[in-house]
């Protein structure tokens, strides 16, 4: 009995070790993707993984993490397989080492915004040289950079659109001034050229822009003081998603609301709230979830259709995905509501309650 017992257990623990051994050579299941690969991704790791860096900690770039998310989950993707990085403010070191610690880590894509165009590419190269897929969204690359696409604005246009805004207000001409968070990243300095270029021969002066390196706290300080030793100003254009809210505050701190124009890009809560107030005059809102969700989308199809089928279904034109710009006042505010929700694109503001004021559409007729 006692050695029936014995052989019962030996060929329980031998089946035990049978299941277990069959068990570690069939591959791990992975978070299966929406759409059978034709090709086989670029797995460094053994797994897809993209990753999409940003350039500061702001709702403009929580909003490009929710373009993310909502890509990786249409397709299938878990939370380790789609991340997002960005750092406390402008941070050209941060952005480096982030990238060096995943081109070690194999990761099949990343897409980047750089803060520094010529500073980020030796380490975009190096990692276009590891075989991985190397876009840029938000603010472009060095000219011939190894980035396969660019997904964002076209910032000397969307610039030129802003510039144009100030024109409309600004009839009679008046100084103007710039803050802005870079005098590096490309959107930053195509964006002030393309205003300037708008507002030539307008009678529109502008100051020399500030900077405060994506400091929020900072660029309240800068308009405060740019208001402060220019009582008059006529106007003031925000160039980054905070610029247009501290113009605001110094504004209203200084008792100028209809009396220092303000033109700002971008649509989070703070800024929808300054258009409804009348602070704002007209922002020029990016589609930054768009951004995100296309960057992980873009690099998916490269890694499992490859690039020519990729650029193709995602219309790449000229290594470039444009992704548009709405320009919003209280005029449309709205309507430009209304797209949001068609487009299931999430926004924590809402127009309820709220309708807009006579003089604030007049101006734009
Ligand atoms: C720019 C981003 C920037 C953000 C800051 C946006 O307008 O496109 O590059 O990081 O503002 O909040």
């Amino acid at each position: 009995m006692k050695r029936l017992n014995l052989l019962l257990c030996v060929l329980v623990l031998v089946t035990l070790v049978a299941a277990c051994a069959r068990k570690t050579a069939t591959p791990a299941p992975t978070t299966a993707p929406t759409q059978a690969p034709t090709t086989a991704p670029s797995t460094g790791a053994g797994q897809f993984r993209v990753v999409v860096i940003g350039k500061s900690v702001h709702p403009y770039w929580s909003n490009v993490e929710k373009g993310v998310r909502a890509a990786a989950k249409d397709l299938g993707l878990s939370d380790d397989q789609a991340i997002f990085f960005v750092p406390p403010q402008e941070d050209v070191a941060a952005q480096i080492q982030t990238m060096q610690t995943y081109i070690a880590q194999g990761v099949t894509g990343i897409a980047i915004a750089p803060s520094d165009p010529n500073a980020l590419e030796p380490v975009m190269k190096q990692a276009a040289d590891a075989g991985i897929i190397v876009t840029t969204l938000d603010t472009p690359p060095v000219e011939d950079s190894v980035s396969l696409v660019y997904i964002g604005t076209d910032n000397y246009a969307a610039g030129q659109v802003a510039g144009e805004q100030m024109k409309k207000l600004l009839p009679n001409g008046g100084l103007v001034g710039i803050g802005r968070g870079s005098d590096t990243a490309l959107n930053a300095l195509q964006r002030t050229q393309g205003f300037l270029d708008a507002i030539e021969g307008s009678g529109i002066e502008t100051l020399e822009p500030v900077n405060d390196r994506e400091d929020a706290a900072r660029a309240l300080e800068l308009a405060n003081s740019v208001l402060s030793a220019n009582p008059d100003l006529a106007g003031a254009f925000g160039v980054y998603a905070y610029n247009g809210p501290a113009w605001a505050t110094a504004i209203k701190e200084a008792g100028r609301v209809d009396k220092t124009k303000l033109v700002c890009f971008d649509a989070t809560t703070d800024i929808i709230n300054g258009i409804k107030e009348g602070v704002i005059d007209a922002t020029v809102a990016q589609r930054e979830f768009d951004m995100g969700y296309k960057s992980v989308q873009l690099i998916y199809l490269i890694a499992t259709k490859g690039q020519d089928a990729a650029f193709q279904e995602m219309g790449v034109k000229d290594g470039v995905i444009d992704t548009g710009v709405d320009v919003i006042t209280q005029a449309n505010l709205k309507e430009y509501e209304a797209t949001l929700d068609a487009k299931g694109i999430p926004h924590e503001w809402n127009t309820s309650g709220w309708e807009p004021e006579q003089d604030e559409v007049d101006q734009w007729k």
